[in-house]
């Protein structure tokens, strides 16, 4: 069973789960990110480290997020990986409360790490 990071993500990305992860399962979407569920160890250590509580454990993803589960698995396969983190996105603090952001969702790959 994998972690899934869901639509609180959308328009903040924080990025503070990135640290956490041994695994380096995280994956960067133009304003989210996502997990890839074939490499996520389950380990949990990303679960706390979220500011907005965008993570859950695949079993426990609220049912109006279920979408995201095969979104993180999806978009896993096209985005860049991501290690290292970085500054949330400008407008991170407006949206910290949104509550229904799916029509915000981008398709748009992020950056991913750096080139070394
Ligand atoms: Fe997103 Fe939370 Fe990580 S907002 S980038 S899941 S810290």
């Amino acid at each position: 069973m994998a972690h899934v990071v869901t639509e609180r993500c959308i328009k903040c990305k924080y990025t503070d789960c990135i640290v956490s992860c041994p695994a380096m399962c995280f994956h960067e979407g133009a304003n989210m990110l996502v997990i890839d569920p074939d490499e996520c160890i389950d380990c949990r250590a990303c679960l706390d480290k979220c500011p907005v509580q965008a993570i859950y454990p695949e079993s426990e993803v609220p049912a109006k997020w279920l979408r995201y589960i095969r979104l993180n698995r999806d978009m896993a396969q096209q985005w860049p990986v991501i290690t290292y983190p970085k500054p949330a996105m400008a407008e991170s603090e407006d949206f910290r409360e949104s509550r229904e952001k799916w029509e915000l969702f981008d398709e748009t790959p992020g950056a991913g790490d750096p080139e070394p």
